[in-house]
């Protein structure tokens, strides 16, 4: 039935690489609850995964809100006794300097990108040790390691995700619990039309931009999300048993060069 039968998995995001890698993990035999703030792709994950006859349970959850990720774990645990796996890719993107930005919207983005995070650490963690360990795997960003200008509350939050990420790892490795992040490059999702249509107006040639977008990554392309979530499910699956602390690129070798030609 796959290598992910008997797990319990809760994923934020229910776009983009949260929906590959729901559908990613489950149809290898996981169970797992999506947490999103959308409701309209949450309900169309729902339909997708129940027509594929996956163990699937989308929950409209505000992934930044503790009363609201408490229930939504209260729910999971509840119906299944414990949690072994979190992929956290909630995320927001406002762009512009810290003159362009409002505070606000900055604490937004901390919230959701980081405090989200945390969130799902202080009431998954709990119900990880009940089951004797699990993984934990953040999606963070090329931008938390370098970065464009005009983005500085998103890559504030990616940097703080890499920093976390080796925290978590170190505070929670006596519970076989592993803390893991990736950073993508650019990938074919939501946020990724969010940055084309701001950077090329609304009606912009999406996928016009997004083969400029690739061409910028040395392999020639952007990714694709079921790319990021094989990497994923590798990252949460046995073969890994020994990875934790660390942070894993998918960026088609974006971050490898120093952008001279
Ligand atoms: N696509 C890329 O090029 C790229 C590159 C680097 C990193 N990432 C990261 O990958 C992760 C996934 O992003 P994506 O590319 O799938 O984009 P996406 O926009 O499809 O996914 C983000 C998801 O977060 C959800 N969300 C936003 N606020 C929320 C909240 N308060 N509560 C619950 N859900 C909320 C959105 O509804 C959306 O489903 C993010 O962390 C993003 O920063 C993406």
């Amino acid at each position: 039935m796959g290598e992910f039968k008997d797990k319990i998995a809760v994923v934020t995001g229910t776009t983009g690489i949260g929906k590959a890698v729901t559908l990613n993990l489950a149809r290898s035999g996981a169970r797992v609850f999506a947490l999103g703030i959308d409701v309209k792709a949450n309900k169309a994950l729902q339909e997708l995964s129940t027509s594929e006859g996956l163990e699937v349970l989308v929950l409209d959850t505000d992934a930044a809100n503790p009363e609201a990720v408490r229930t939504a774990f209260e729910k999971a645990a509840g119906l299944v006794g414990g949690i072994d796996i979190i992929v956290n890719a909630a995320a927001v993107h406002p762009y512009g300097d810290a003159t362009e930005t409002s505070f606000d919207a900055f604490m937004r983005c901390m919230a959701v990108n980081v405090g989200s995070i945390h969130l799902t650490a202080q009431f998954g963690v709990p119900e990880m040790r009940k089951r004797g360990g699990g993984v934990i795997i953040n999606l963070s960003s090329v931008q938390g390691h370098a970065c464009q200008s005009g983005v500085s509350a998103y890559v504030a939050s990616k940097g703080a995700i890499h920093s976390m990420t080796r925290a978590m790892a170190l505070d929670f490795a006596a519970d076989r619990i592993r803390v893991v992040c990736v950073s993508p490059g650019s990938v074919r999702t939501p946020i990724l039309e969010l940055a084309a249509r701001t950077f090329e107006g609304q009606d912009a040639d999406i996928d016009a931009v997004f083969s400029r977008f690739g061409a910028a990554h040395p392999l020639g392309r952007i990714g694709e999300p079921e790319e990021v979530a094989d990497l994923v499910a590798f990252l949460a699956s046995e073969k890994a048993a020994f990875i934790t602390g660390s942070d894993h690129r998918i960026d088609g070798g974006l971050t490898a060069g120093i952008g001279v030609r």
